[in-house]
């Protein structure tokens, strides 16, 4: 489903400020593989997403989405294959309008019908239903403005936004980090039953190592702009956080954040 091969990038090549932030990079994932991406900060886990989503060009490598090649491909036109959450919850939604209103840009947005054909009302009734399995009675505040939400609600939106229409692929770069622990934990299981529900395929960034080995499939691990483990099947099944710590230590020299383990 996504392939990267050889991906490099550095940031102000020729400058002082030269920094190598993807250096060879290769990853497969198959369709429906959840993958989970650790790291230490700098190591280049946003970046490699970035360019996954064509925020960003690679120096030289490509990237292949459901068998096609999007290395030339232009972020906007890559935006309908690939949902995206980051660390901030204001990100990804539009404040000043409503949540059926956010929610039908989404929704009209992966169905290509154009803003023209306007929704129906079988749709509002269907973005009631999938509010519904939020669980955070969203469903019965259709016309409040976005603004004037939690955050964790607000990354749960943005979550039912990048998947309303089923991505290829969904990006999510630390998306509960800057949520308090008992909303982290409620919009992880609300991501991790999208996630399986629907079998999208997915690369998570976290700084949790728990959260890293719980959910999902397989386990990446980057440090200097490489991916430098990969952690699928029995190996990642009967990892420990202590066991991956170790493995961390032996396979890269950078250090641990207590983030990480915590
Ligand atoms: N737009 C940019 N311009 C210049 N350098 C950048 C840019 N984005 C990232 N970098 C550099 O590239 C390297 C990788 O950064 P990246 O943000 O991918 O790390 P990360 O693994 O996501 O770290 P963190 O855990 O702190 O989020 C870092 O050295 C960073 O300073
Ligand atoms: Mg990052």
């Amino acid at each position: 489903m996504l392939k990267l091969q050889d991906i490099r990038l550095t940031f102000h090549r020729g400058t002082v400020n030269e920094r190598r932030a993807l250096d060879c990079v290769n990853l497969h994932l198959s369709p429906g593989d959840f993958a989970t991406v650790i790291g230490s900060n700098g190591a280049g886990k946003s970046t490699m997403l970035n360019v996954i989503a064509g925020s960003y060009e690679a120096d030289s490598g490509k990237i292949l989405l459901d068998g096609e090649d999007i290395t030339p491909r232009k972020e906007y036109k890559r935006a309908n294959k690939i949902g995206r959450l980051f660390q901030d919850p204001l990100k990804g939604t539009a404040p000043n309008m409503t949540i059926e209103e956010n929610l039908g840009l989404a929704y009209l947005r992966g169905k290509k019908r154009g803003m023209g054909s306007g929704l129906k009302k079988t749709d509002e009734a269907f973005f009631k239903e999938t509010l519904a399995c939020l669980g955070l009675g969203l469903e019965d505040r259709l016309k409040t403005q976005v603004k004037l939400l939690s955050g964790g609600q607000r990354q749960a939106l943005t979550l039912l936004m990048a998947t309303i229409v089923t991505p290829k692929l969904l990006l999510l770069d630390e998306h509960t980090a800057a949520l308090d622990p008992k909303t982290a934990l409620q919009i992880m299981r609300i991501t991790d039953g999208i996630v399986r529900e629907n079998q999208i395929t997915t690369l998570m960034i976290t700084h949790n190592i728990k959260d890293a080995l719980f959910y999902g499939n397989k386990t990446v691990v980057m440090s200097q702009g490489r991916v430098v483990l990969i952690l699928e099947g029995e190996e990642r099944a009967g990892m420990t956080v202590e066991r991956l710590m170790q493995l961390y230590s032996a396979n890269t020299q950078d250090a641990f954040s207590d983030k990480m383990i915590l």
